[in-house]
């Protein structure tokens, strides 16, 4: 994607950083269960859909796709707060293991608010990858990733699908734009 490399100002994990970390996610998920378990893997829409993609074919196992869309941000670099539920994931996770794929956990109210709900539906368990994780913006303390891809700090970042006004999702790297580009 070399058309959009000049808007950047720092290329902060580059693709085979990336190819390389999922490998070792997918082994650490796929030996964390059992062969015989029945899983539900839930890509947060939209941001989450290439790592799902990626992640999805470097666990060994048996698993079930579904899609929850959530939106807290807009066209904004900062969180509005308000969690919304635009579309809701279809399988019934009773008694299923339901494993929740997240592209990057920041203030930690998108993931509050769906694993709040989904806890309501009785799965037999609930665990969570998030690819990036930003800790210093933290303000539900409690919610914590099982599975961490890499810790970035407290800049905006964007690409292989995490975007700015719905632009960048299709980068094969993460980075942090130039200051021009948010005006
Ligand atoms: C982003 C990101 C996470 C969430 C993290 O999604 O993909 O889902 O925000 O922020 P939080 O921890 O502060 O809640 P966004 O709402 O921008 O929707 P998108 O995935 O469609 O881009
Ligand atoms: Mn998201
Ligand atoms: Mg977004």
């Amino acid at each position: 994607n070399s058309v959009f490399k000049g808007d950047f100002k720092e290329i902060i994990i580059s693709e085979e950083e990336l190819k390389q970390r999922i490998k070792e996610l997918g082994k650490e998920i796929t030996e964390s269960y059992n062969e015989d378990d029945d899983i539900v893997m839930l890509c947060i829409l939209r941001g989450a859909i290439i790592f799902m993609a990626d992640l999805s074919r470097e666990i060994d196992l048996p698993v079930t796709f579904d899609f929850m869309d959530v939106s807290s941000y807009g066209a904004s670099t900062k969180s509005s707060g308000v969690v919304r539920i635009i579309k809701d994931m279809e399988e019934n996770i009773e008694g299923r293991h339901l494993l929740i794929v997240e592209d990057i956990i920041d203030t930690g109210r998108t993931l509050k608010h769906v694993v709040d709900i989904l806890k309501t539906r009785d799965p037999k368990s609930i665990k969570v990858v998030t690819l990036l994780d930003k800790p210093e913006r933290r303000e539900q303390k409690e919610i914590e990733a099982d599975f961490n891809g890499f810790e970035v700090p407290d800049k905006f970042v964007v690409g292989y699908g995490l975007d700015f006004a719905e632009k960048y999702r299709n980068l094969s790297f993460i980075g942090v734009l130039k200051e021009k580009m948010y005006n």
